[in-house]
């Protein structure tokens, strides 16, 4: 079914609702997901985007609501992750003849993923396309989140079709902001910065000067994801403006591993000297916790912690996918620590720190071992190391 955004200008995409796992599994989806793709009609029918390949029926019977697949002309590919092209090949065997219109990178990326040779147009920064009542303005945005990545402005309507930026994975009936539950809405559009965007936040915070430097007008923000900014759409733009910045909430996170209880009890212990420094916390027991949303917080958060006891020489393997997300993510003004127990060697502190270290996430204060199971003058070391990373967090 399809949504009108403005008269011509229709939403023609798919809602994923049972969308759980994105990236393969690289990334959790708990609210499912919508590929969003736009046509509109004029004196040249274009199609902006498609939708992931399992859907392709789906895109098809939306633009048949509207116009005959045949008769697309043009079809701009802003980013070419199959989220978004896995549908082109589809579309692109009822309208053979379509220009297909992409970044320079962009005709790299379809290319690598379809292998056609179908009549490209490389447009960049500045470039228009007339397609009768309207022109369509391109702004490229490389690395939000790919190199290929760009932006579709449709003049006239003043629609800025912003690929994955500002987008979210949240499944819903309605498909604008103004008729969501606000509060799921900013929390999955976090969760994709966070989890998404942050290691490429200076290019954010440099592209959202550029656009807004451009002073388009701007009613509406359609990224490919989730809901479409129509009320107060540059609240998403001053939210990923401060995003981008990554000024931290004074507050910690621990996240820990136990094999017979000795680390979560040092966890705890380490709580208590955060409280008591009135320094707020969350601890993710890490074998249960989603890493997504653990990432999240971590992202809003000053101070990471965390504990595993020494297994094999090393750590227990489930902290392992967070502490390469960290890597990954390149997180900026954050303070780290480490703590946990052992019954023999007892590596683990010191190799969560060297890697803390390599992200960049600067120790506080050594972090706490404790040998065997904790007794009460190892939980005071931890609690007096809370309260030392929380001084660290006040000031
Ligand atoms: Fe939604 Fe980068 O694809």
């Amino acid at each position: 079914m399809i949504t009108e955004l403005k008269r011509g200008v229709f939403w023609v995409g798919a809602v994923d609702w049972a969308l759980r796992h994105f990236h393969g599994h690289e990334l959790s989806t708990h609210r499912g997901s919508a590929y969003n793709a736009y046509l509109i009609t004029d004196e040249k029918n274009v199609l902006i985007d498609t939708v992931w390949a399992p859907f392709q029926e789906q895109l098809l019977a939306n633009i048949r609501e509207v116009i005959d697949p045949a008769k697309l002309d043009i079809i701009i590919v802003n980013h070419a992750e199959t989220d978004h092209s896995g549908s082109l090949p589809a579309v692109m065997r009822l309208a053979p003849n379509a220009t297909v219109v992409v970044s320079k990178r962009g005709r790299e990326s379809t290319e690598g993923h379809h292998h056609q040779a179908w009549n490209y147009k490389v447009v960049q920064t500045g470039d228009r396309i007339n397609i009768g009542k309207r022109d369509l303005v391109f702004i490229e945005a490389p690395m939000l989140h790919w190199p290929d990545n760009m932006f579709t402005y449709v003049a006239g309507d003043n629609i800025l079709m912003s690929s994955d930026a500002f987008g979210q994975h949240y499944a819903t009936a309605s498909h604008f902001n103004d008729e969501v539950d606000q509060q799921a809405l900013f929390q999955e559009a976090l969760k994709y910065y966070a989890n998404i965007l942050t290691p490429f936040s200076n290019m954010v915070a440099r592209k959202i000067d550029e656009v807004l430097a451009l002073k388009l007008p701007v009613d509406i923000i359609a990224p490919s994801h989730g809901i479409i900014w129509r009320k107060d759409p540059l609240q998403i733009v001053k939210k990923y403006q401060e995003w981008a910045a990554q000024v931290p909430e004074k507050s910690a996170v621990i996240v820990y591993d136990t094999m017979w209880e000795a680390t979560r009890l040092m966890a705890e212990a380490i709580g208590e000297g955060l409280t008591e420094e009135q320094v707020p916390y969350k601890i993710f027991y890490a074998p249960v916790s989603d890493r997504n949303d653990v990432i999240t917080e971590i992202f809003k958060t000053r101070a990471v912690i965390i504990g595993s006891p020494t297994f094999n020489q090393g750590l227990l393997p489930s902290i392992m996918p967070l502490l390469e997300d960290l890597k990954g993510l390149k997180f900026q003004n954050k303070i780290g620590g480490a703590f946990g127990s052992y019954g023999w060697s007892g590596e683990s502190v010191k190799i969560i720190q060297e890697i803390l270290a390599n992200c960049k996430i600067p120790i506080v204060t050594e972090g706490v071992r404790a040998k065997w199971q904790p007794i009460a003058e190892d939980l005071a070391k931890c609690r007096q190391f809370g309260k030392t990373v929380g001084q660290a967090v006040k000031k």
